[in-house]
């Protein structure tokens, strides 16, 4: 789905001076994986990049690379389940640049939750970090963003948002929450500046997906990912599901009887499983 078309305010990151008027990220997640090659892709197009995750030495490394790749770091270690923390992180963002006009939420953390040896800690930990903490970003971002009626909002869900998967089912229903949450998002902002952009990648080989013991099928370069997700939020798209045909399977999936997508899925060993 293509939103409104709107003149954005901030200068468009492939025509903006190098050293002038830079638009403004801020990339949670920032440190590994999507959000780091996302933080590299913003930086390559001329962003000033607000990095967020709480190990800052992880960020400093990546903030060398996005400073090699042609962007400004700025590295803003914090815990994005920490409200107030996460606000502090913005208020110094604000105070240097006065704005932030992409705000990407990619913190996240996946892992299996079988329903034999459910561990009630490690469910609440990512509630805290793919809910709490995406709501947190989103919610502190975007008073700002409707203020100037001009912004993008970038949330990470994932193929597994769509129906339930064997020994996923926390990371499955968080997922859910990002990719419903944004759809809500995308209604309520139409007629603002502010655009959204939910992205539904199915797997992808991050440091997250690394330990898996199952076989996982059409896994993607988090690079080529970030470089899709950047030209659809040029394209102005709000929904980047990907790759192709495992997204068109999942859809496929959708409208199945339990019993069929039970034949199909219910016995497969599935990654982080
Ligand atoms: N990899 C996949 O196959 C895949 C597929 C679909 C969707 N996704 C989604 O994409 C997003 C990124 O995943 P990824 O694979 O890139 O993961 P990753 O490589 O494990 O990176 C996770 C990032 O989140 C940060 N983080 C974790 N907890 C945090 C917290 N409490 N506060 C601030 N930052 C925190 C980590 O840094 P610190 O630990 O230093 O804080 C790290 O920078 C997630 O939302 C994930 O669900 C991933």
């Amino acid at each position: 789905m293509t939103q409104r078309k709107v003149k954005t305010s901030y200068p468009h990151p492939d025509t903006a001076a190098p050293s002038g008027d830079r638009p403004v990220a801020l990339v949670t997640g920032a440190s590994s994986g999507i959000g780091k090659a996302l933080c590299l892709v913003l930086g390559r197009h001329g962003y000033e990049v607000a990095m967020i995750a709480r190990g800052q030495a992880a960020l400093e490394n990546a903030a060398e690379e996005v400073e090699a790749a042609g962007g400004v770091p700025m590295v803003v270690p914090a815990d994005v389940t920490n409200r107030n923390a996460h606000e502090a992180a913005l208020d110094t963002i604000l105070a240097r640049t006065g704005r932030v006009d992409v705000a990407v939420a990619a913190a996240g953390l996946g892992y299996a939750t079988p329903a034999e040896s459910l561990d009630l800690e490690r469910l609440q930990r990512m509630i805290d970090v793919n809910v709490t903490g995406f709501v947190n970003t989103i919610g502190l971002v975007l008073p700002h963003m409707v203020e100037r009626d001009t912004g993008h909002i970038v949330g990470l869900s994932s193929l597994s948002g769509y129906r339930g998967l064997p020994g996923n089912g926390m990371y499955c229903g968080t997922k859910v929450f990002n990719r419903v949450f944004m759809q809500s998002l995308r209604m309520d902002l139409a007629n603002t500046g502010v655009k959204t952009l939910c992205v539904c990648p199915g797997w992808v080989a991050t440091p997250m997906t690394r330990g898996n013991k199952a076989k996982m099928q059409f896994v993607l370069d988090p690079d080529k990912l970030a470089t899709k997700v950047y030209k659809a939020m040029v394209a102005g798209k709000s929904l980047l599901a990907v790759p192709h045909g495992l997204a068109e399977m999942t859809r496929f999936g959708l409208p199945m009887p339990d019993t069929l997508y039970d034949l199909f899925v219910g016995r497969r060993r599935m990654p982080f499983a």
